[in-house]
C-alpha cells in the first residue's frame, strides 16, 4: 500500500520515546511539529522538526499545536497523567481548530 507524506504533531517529542518518534517520523518522509514545553528544549531535536510550544495542561497552547495537523503521536508522560486530563484538552482543541 502507498504511503502518504502526513504533517505529523508529536506530542513527548522532547522525551526519551518521543524524540525516536521525531526521528523515524522525518526520516520516513513526514513534516514534523513537535510539542514542547519550552523553547530550550527544542533544540534537542532533529532541525527539520518544527517546534511549536505549549503544554497540555493549558488548552489555550494547543490551537497553534494541532493547526493543520494529519496525525497526532501521542508520547506524553507517564500512563496515569496521560488518561486525565491532557488527552482530553487536545481533542477539544482538534475539535476547534
Ligand atoms: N520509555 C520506555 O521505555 C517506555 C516503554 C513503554 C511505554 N512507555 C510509555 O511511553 C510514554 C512516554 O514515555 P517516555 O519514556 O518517552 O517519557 P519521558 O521521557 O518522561 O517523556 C515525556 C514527554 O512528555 C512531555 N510532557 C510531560 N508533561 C507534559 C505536558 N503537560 N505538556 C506537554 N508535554 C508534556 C515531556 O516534556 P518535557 O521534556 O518538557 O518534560 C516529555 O517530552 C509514557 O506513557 C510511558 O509510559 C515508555
Amino acid at each position: 500500500m502507498a504511503s502518504r507524506n502526513m504533517r505529523v504533531l508529536v506530542v513527548g517529542a522532547t522525551g526519551s520515546i518521543g524524540q525516536l518518534v521525531v526521528e523515524e517520523a522525518i526520516k520516513q518522509g513526514h513534516a514534523v511539529r513537535a510539542l514542547v514545553r519550552s523553547a530550550s528544549k527544542a533544540r534537542q531535536l532533529a532541525r527539520e522538526a518544527e517546534s511549536v510550544v505549549g503544554d497540555l495542561t493549558r488548552p489555550e497552547t494547543l490551537s497553534a499545536a494541532v493547526d493543520g495537523i494529519d496525525a497526532i503521536v501521542f508520547t506524553h508522560g507517564r500512563m496515569e497523567e496521560a488518561r486525565r486530563r491532557p488527552r482530553l484538552s487536545i481533542t477539544e482543541a482538534c475539535a476547534t481548530s
